[in-house]
Parts: structure tokens; sequence; C-alpha cells
């Protein structure tokens, strides 16, 4: 379901205002400072509880306020208002849906399913696994119903490990209790996301054969501990070590994808322009496989959509998109970037942000070339 209203209080530079986005494509367009990303960080902190530009939501309150606010309404029969909004005062993040309070972000995640790509989205080749894996995560928990209920059950079992692993003296019978477990939520865990990649690749492997065919690119998912052994062998055969270490050093907890050209880690191969499109071609089978298995759309995020792109690409980006029939927020300080890039029967609208407030420039202003 896309969004028919937003409204944005008290965050970063933007004035407040309200904005009725079109069901499809929406141009943010503006000089550098003038509040795109903020804007889109808006929308991010409504489907996800966090920001993608700073580790505390708190930064994106206004420096002259106390504390800032994100509304939105999911079109349908009948519409689901969400708000969001953080005091500066105030640790938690206050999170309402369909007029009763939500306590956990995993609520509007499902209710909002939504997909970042911007100028750092190389980082997802080139930065720690822990991303890899939250990008992994998101698609097993969007189309697979008992991923959340499972993720926790590891997560708690690998707590217990892991203070008893920190005790000078380990308790043995306890930490095999704890162990019996991971293994049995771990396996479970694997089976899903293993499940997912199955799913996921074909469709992956598709979309980038358009956005930029790369024969030689491989993409595997890694399950966290030797594909050859059972996880509870290695638990216990690592107990020594980990004891040492003080926590668990293999399992489901450092699972990854691994990325590769040619046998060579893909970061060290390819250029910046390649590595954003392999990312925007793994961000888009995401959301491709989503409505392949449940029938929901994603909504994309895309700041700066220029950067690193050539025409050409950028072209091919936005013809999937346009397909994909999604709702998206794409960012460009140029609005030509933009320009030529869609169908007549694809409603466009253009927003201009000029110092923090916003101007509609009604829809369909740039359809075709
Ligand atoms: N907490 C805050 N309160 C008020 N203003 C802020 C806050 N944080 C950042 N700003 C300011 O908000 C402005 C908008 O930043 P933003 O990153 O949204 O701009 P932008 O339009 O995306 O620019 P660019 O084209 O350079 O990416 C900047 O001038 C920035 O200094
Ligand atoms: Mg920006």
């Amino acid at each position: 379901m896309p969004l028919d209203r937003l409204s944005f209080l008290g965050l970063r530079n933007l004035a407040p205002l309200e904005m009725r986005p079109s069901p499809a494509v929406n141009l943010i367009v503006g000089d550098n400072g003038s509040g795109k990303t903020s804007l889109l960080e808006g929308i991010h902190i409504l489907g996800m509880g966090r920001s993608f530009r700073t580790q505390q939501v708190k930064q994106a309150i206004a420096h002259a306020g106390d504390s800032m606010t994100v509304h939105g309404r999911l079109g349908g029969d009948p519409p689901i208002p969400i708000g969001v909004r953080r005091h500066r005062s105030e640790s938690e993040l206050e999170m309402r849906m369909a007029g009763e309070r939500v306590s956990r972000i995993a609520q509007l995640v499902e209710a909002l399913p939504l997909q970042l790509i911007n100028p750092d989205a190389f980082r997802l080749l080139e930065g720690s696994p822990a991303s890899r894996r939250e990008f992994l995560d998101w698609g097993v928990f969007h189309v697979k119903h008992d991923f959340f209920e499972v993720w926790k059950r590891v997560r708690r079992a690998l707590k217990h490990r892991n203070a008893l692993l920190k005790r000078d003296r380990m308790d043995a019978q306890s930490i095999v209790v704890w162990e019996r477990e991971l293994v049995h939520w771990s396996d479970r865990l694997d089976a899903l996301r293993s499940e997912y990649m199955t799913a996921f690749l074909p469709v992956f492997d598709e979309t980038l054969a358009e956005l930029l065919p790369m024969p030689g690119l491989e993409l595997r998912y890694y399950r966290g501990w030797d594909r050859r052994r059972e996880l509870a062998d290695v638990l216990e055969q690592g107990r020594a070590t980990d004891h040492q270490m003080g926590f668990t050093q293999q399992g489901p907890q450092r699972a990854d994808l691994r990325i590769r050209v040619e046998r060579r880690p893909a970061v060290e191969v390819l250029s910046r322009g390649q590595q954003k499109l392999v990312v925007s071609a793994m961000k888009l089978a995401q959301g491709r496989l989503l409505e392949a298995s449940t029938g929901r759309k994603c909504l994309y995020l895309i700041d700066d959509l220029a950067a690193e792109l050539d025409t050409a690409h950028r072209r091919t980006f936005c013809h999937w998109l346009e397909r994909m029939q999604c709702q998206v927020f794409i960012t460009s300080v140029d609005p030509e970037a933009l320009a030529g890039m869609w169908q007549p029967e694809t409603a466009v609208a253009m927003f201009h942000v000029k110092q923090g407030r916003l101007e509609a420039h009604g829809t369909n202003d740039f359809t075709t070339e």
C-alpha cells in the first residue's frame, strides 16, 4: 500500500510540511542543503523506527526544537495512519498505528516495507557482515512468517551462552542446555534463510542481467559455520576457545552474503558505479520477490539517484522501478537528471525543496522525453 499522506514536524531543517505523494514516482529536487535527504530520512524513520544517517533518531530533531514527529497514511480501505514521535528528553520512540500504540518496531517494518538506495549503498558490499545480514533478514522477515519468533529464540539462547562464557568458571551443565536450544533454533533460522536465498538468487540474477550484465558475479549465502559440520559439534569443540574469547564465535549470528567476481571479493574488482548497480539489483530483487511471494509492494527511497550512475544506467534503473509499480521517492539536485525517464502513464509528482520548504509542482511535469 502506498503512502497517500505525509507530514513532518520538527525534523532537521524542514519547516512543518504536509505532502500528498503520488502512489508511483515522487521526484524531490532542490539545492544542496535544502532538505531532500531529510525528507527521505523522515520516511525511513516512519517505516524502520530509525534513521539511515545516524545511530540515534534524536539527532534528526531540529536543533531549535524539542521533538520530531512524522506521520504517514497508508492508502487503502480503510486507510491506516502511522506516526512516529521522538522527544529529546525521552529515551524511547513513540509509535502509533491505526490509532493504537505500537510497542515493537517490527510492527512498523511489517506495515511499511521499504528499501533505501543512497550514495552509501556500496557499503553493503564493502562494510561489515552485519549490514548484509540485515539485508538478508529483511527479506526473510517479510516472506517467512515465523522468522521473527525463530530469530528471537536464537538471540535469547546466544545471550545465555555468552553470559556463561564470560564467567571465570563455566557452568558445564547450563551451557549444554543453552547449546541444545541454540542448535535447535539456529538450524531453523538457517533453513529459513537458505530457503529465502534459493528463491532470491534467480530473481537477483535476472535483475542484474538487465542493469549490468556481469556473468562472473556470484552471490552466496554463508550460514555462519562450516557447512560440512553440525553446529552442535562446532559449539562443543569450540567451547574452550569461546570461553577464552568470552563469546560464541560461530553460529547464525555470523551469517553473511559473499559477493564475488571471478572468485575475488566484488569490492576489489568493481568500480563504485558497478557496486551501486549490484546493490541496486539486490534491493530491487528483494522488492520483486516480496511481491511475488506475498503480493505486497515495497516502497523505495532513492537518495541522489544520479550519483555514480551514467544516463543509460539511470534510465534502466528507473525502468525497473516503473515496471515494479512501486511507490518511489527519488531525490536529485538536478531536475534534468530525472527528466525523460518515465512513461506518460506513470503518475509522476515533482516536489521542490527550498530551504526546508516544500513546493509541489503537480503531477506528470516530467513524463516523456
Ligand atoms: N538537527 C538539525 N536541525 C536543523 N538543521 C539541520 C539538522 N541536521 C542537519 N541540518 C541541516 O539541514 C539541512 C538539510 O540537509 P539535507 O542533508 O537534508 O540536505 P540535502 O537537500 O539532502 O542536500 P544535498 O543535496 O547536499 O544532499 C542542512 O543544511 C543541514 O545543515
Ligand atoms: Mg542529500
